[in-house]
């Protein structure tokens, strides 16, 4: 196995699996994007998102809303697609503009068709292992972590992050695995003698280089979701990745990691939603 866990590849190999599956269950399953304002990188993951569910058979319903858009408009956008048959999974890009109350957006969405898994009762389904959904960032470093082929039971696992929607199905999809898991704030006083310990280290908080060689254990699986913009158009992930190359035994690169895993885990999600769907419908 190589040290460089590359997601483009892995992401690949995910979706030519999905394409398969998809025509020979006869299935095309429908997804929709809105998108509301014209911020770049959002811009940019949707089209990302487009192509792949081009690519593998799924049906792609792009909902572009001017940023000027209101609430109202937005909630009635998600009550059509709610109601809409040819749709079985809606994913409303976040962040968005400054207006609209977020946790509103979401819970307007019906939590069957709601792939990302961010509803307050697919989270708490989730918990319960009662979803059918686990939200695609945290499943996609999982694959990641798998595609290693090490041995995790009772390993050490630490995050580093500060925010919850991430964390908490990390946390959970690790323990799951037997693993050993320490959640840990970018800020803590602790931080380099906690990520020390980390056989598995997943570093997810929006500062570039934090993590350097004297932070990282010796043959560590480190795996970066960082996506910070150095000099406008550079760009690099929260691991300083040329200092701990040489000591890790894994690392991901970004970008080109975990990025392209979180877009194959978005075609995954919707084609589970759409199997539930056809299930549920005899
Ligand atoms: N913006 C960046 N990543 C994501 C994602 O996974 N889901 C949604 N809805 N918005 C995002």
């Amino acid at each position: 196995m190589n040290k460089i866990l590359d997601g483009i590849k892995i992401g690949q190999q995910i979706q030519q699996k999905i394409k398969e599956d998809l025509a020979k269950k006869n299935i095309r399953p429908g997804l929709a994007v809105i998108l509301v304002g014209e911020d770049a990188p959002s811009q940019l993951y949707v089209s990302k998102k487009k192509k792949a569910c081009q690519d593998v058979g799924i049906d792609f319903h792009e909902y572009l809303l001017e940023s000027d858009t209101s609430q109202e408009h937005l909630l009635e956008t998600i009550d059509f697609l709610n109601k809409d048959e040819h749709i079985n999974a809606i994913l409303v890009q976040l962040p968005l503009p400054k207006q609209f109350d977020t946790d509103k957006i979401i819970t307007a969405l019906d939590p069957k068709k709601d792939v990302d898994g961010f509803h307050k009762e697919n989270i708490k389904d989730f918990l319960k292992d009662k979803s059918i959904i686990t939200p695609g960032l945290p499943l996609g470093v999982l694959r990641l972590i798998e595609a290693t082929g090490e041995h995790l039971d009772n390993k050490q696992a630490v995050i580093v992050s500060k925010g919850k929607i991430f964390s908490q199905p990390m946390i959970k999809i690790l323990e799951d695995r037997h693993m050993q898991v320490k959640l840990i704030k970018p800020d803590d006083k602790d931080l380099k003698t906690i990520t020390s310990k980390a056989d598995v280290l997943i570093v997810s908080c929006g500062q570039a280089f934090l993590i350097k060689e004297d932070m990282v254990k010796k043959d560590a699986i480190v795996i970066d979701i960082g996506i910070n913009k150095i000099d406008n158009d550079y760009v690099v992930g929260d691991v300083d990745y040329s200092s701990v190359f040489e000591k890790v035994k894994f690392i991901t690169p970004v970008p080109g990691g975990v990025g392209p895993m979180t877009i194959a885990m978005l075609l995954y999600n919707t084609v589970e939603l759409a199997k539930t769907l056809s299930e549920a419908e005899g």
